[in-house]
């Protein structure tokens, strides 16, 4: 049986979450997208000082998903002013990342690692946790509702030139 273990990142970890940003994005969402709007995304999105100032936030907090040792995956979450929509209010802990490596996929980490949100969500004394999925994610909404998360809205996404929509999805405690 793999080891799998949890761990909170801290501000040495940046240069390991900027790598594993870029490569699950890309590898998750590269093929139904057109590469210059990837491009601009990741460029925009995903650079050192962007990482650190995520690290650093007090609202936010990461976490890597590790199997014998090795990064599988990793967690972002927000409360507060950091969560990237107020539009379901402050009682809300949202999942704003999170990323399984193709090749840990379909090995229950994800949902490890939902489990967690859910665990910090009530250390929090958040009343629910929630998260925005791009409409055309078909697998992760799936994986979604089956960790017992629903739809409840929508907001727009911008990848690059093309504007995009996200379900919004909800898990009440
Ligand atoms: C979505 C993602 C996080 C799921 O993680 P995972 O580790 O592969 O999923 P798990 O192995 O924990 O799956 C947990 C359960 O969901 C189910 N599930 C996983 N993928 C599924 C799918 N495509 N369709 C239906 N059910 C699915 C599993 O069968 C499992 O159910 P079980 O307990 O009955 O066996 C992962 O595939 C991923 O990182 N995808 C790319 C990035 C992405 O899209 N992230 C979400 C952005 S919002």
């Amino acid at each position: 049986m793999p080891n799998i273990t949890i761990q909170p990142l801290t501000i040495a970890d940046a240069d390991e979450l900027l790598f594993i940003s870029k490569t699950t994005f890309i590898t998750a969402f590269g093929h139904q997208n057109n590469a210059a709007d990837m491009e601009q995304y990741i460029t925009e999105a995903f650079t050192q000082q962007k990482m650190l100032a995520e690290l650093d936030n007090r609202c936010s907090a990461f976490f890597f998903a590790l199997v014998n040792n090795q990064t599988a995956g990793y967690l972002k979450l927000n409360w507060d002013d950091a969560q990237s929509d107020g539009q379901l209010g402050k009682q809300g802990l949202e999942i704003e990342r999170i990323y399984v490596l193709a090749e840990f996929q379909g090995q229950h980490i994800g949902k490890l690692l939902v489990d967690h949100a859910v665990n910090f969500c009530r250390q929090q004394n958040k009343a629910f946790v929630w998260l925005g999925v791009w409409t055309k994610n078909q697998k992760a909404i799936q994986f979604y509702q089956k960790n017992g998360f629903n739809i409840v809205g929508s907001h727009p996404f911008l990848l690059g030139q093309d504007p995009q929509t996200d379900y919004l999805m909800q898990k009440m405690l």
